[in-house]
């Protein structure tokens, strides 16, 4: 393959039909960068680490769709790094409410406070200096790397994976080829524009080389694409067969004292969804533990599928003797502010004509 036209030609496909996203500034198409008009541009034509890092540590885990909301509402309260190295900890958790993956906001707290702290607010720009913050992984380091400081570092995502196992019409599944892809990224990773080339092929993965029905008619690389030419690019990459995810079970409480208020329990700081608050539970096992012996089953089941398992949740109600079970729990009656994770708020719109 030849790697400067592919990225020409891609490149220039980017700069027509690059995705408007709020933590992007417009392409760096060369010379000019003045029609950047986003507040986070920096005046060379490149955008603030600081949203490109909090942008990426959003889009980990979660759609691009979930994400636009979040990051206009963090970047709207906390605009530095400073401003989010200042804030309290719950309130990063509240705001992070609903977006998964909790140790994400942790993790992002605890960078912005070392970026403040120990690096004068200044984000590194070197991928082996950005992969010693917490919550930056290879992906991470190398998307801040070339976005934020137009490094030509390699960046792979689950986006790119696909696109390169097509190009090379490999038969490997991703999981087992991970080398070999990492080989054909860096081939093609150019000098000039990394961070437009890398958000260029994640574009090129979410809106045409899609997993199914990829559009390669309408694909700026197709004749560099060995795939396309063997008519071979919707049946790759080969899935490796999933592992089953078991399923847990556990239990959950509505307890309301005598003003009808709700315990809402502060679950702890590390494990699953760590620091975020909810209706009290027990553990989740995978054979059901024994409820609360003051419970009665409300006959409500709340289903919710996390990384590694499923979870089915039995809701009950438990009298309010049964608070001091839960020593970090106290009584709300006022939910408006209640920042929940998905989990609970299936839980409470379950249980709502209980309240
Ligand atoms: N997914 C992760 N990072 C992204 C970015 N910068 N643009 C689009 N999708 C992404």
């Amino acid at each position: 393959m030849k790697a400067a036209k592919f990225q020409s030609d891609l490149l220039k496909w980017y700069d027509v039909h690059a995705r408007d996203l709020p933590w992007r500034i417009k392409p760096r198409t060369k010379p000019d960068a003045t029609a950047n008009t986003k507040p986070q541009a920096r005046p060379h034509g490149m955008p603030d680490p600081y949203a490109v890092w909090l942008s990426e540590i959003m889009l980990q885990q979660t759609t691009v769709a979930t994400v636009k909301a979040y990051f206009t509402a963090f970047t709207h309260r906390w605009p530095t790094v400073q401003a989010l190295a200042s804030a309290p900890l719950d309130d990063i958790l509240a705001a992070w409410a609903g977006l998964g993956y909790y140790s994400r906001a942790r993790n992002l707290h605890a960078c912005a406070q070392l970026i403040a702290e120990q690096r004068q607010g200044v984000f590194p720009s070197e991928v082996a200096d950005l992969l010693t913050l917490p919550g930056v992984g290879p992906y991470t380091a190398a998307a801040i790397s070339a976005i934020a400081f137009g490094r030509p570092a390699v960046v792979i995502d689950g986006n790119i994976d696909r696109v390169m196992t097509r190009l090379h019409a490999s038969h490997v599944p991703i999981k087992t080829n991970k080398a070999a892809i990492r080989d054909w990224a860096g081939a093609l990773t150019p000098q000039d524009r990394p961070g437009d080339y890398a958000q260029a092929l994640m574009d090129l993965g979410a809106t045409l080389c899609r997993p199914t029905t990829p559009q390669c008619p309408l694909c700026p690389v197709k004749d560099h694409c060995a795939a396309h030419k063997q008519d071979s690019a919707a049946a790759l990459p080969i899935k490796a067969p999933k592992p089953e995810r078991p399923t847990r079970v556990g239990h959950a409480y509505l307890i309301q004292n005598q003003a009808g208020h709700v315990l809402i329990d502060k679950r702890p700081a590390r494990g699953l969804l760590g620091g975020m608050d909810g209706l009290p539970t027990s553990d989740w096992q995978a054979d059901a533990p024994p409820p609360l012996p003051a419970s009665t089953p409300l006959n409500l089941e709340v289903r919710h599928t996390f990384t590694h398992f499923h979870l089915r949740l039995h809701l009950h109600r438990a009298s309010a003797d049964q608070a001091g079970q839960f020593p970090n729990a106290r009584f709300i009656s006022d939910f408006s502010n209640l920042a929940l994770p998905t989990l609970f708020q299936k839980a409470l719109k379950a249980a709502n004509h209980c309240l």
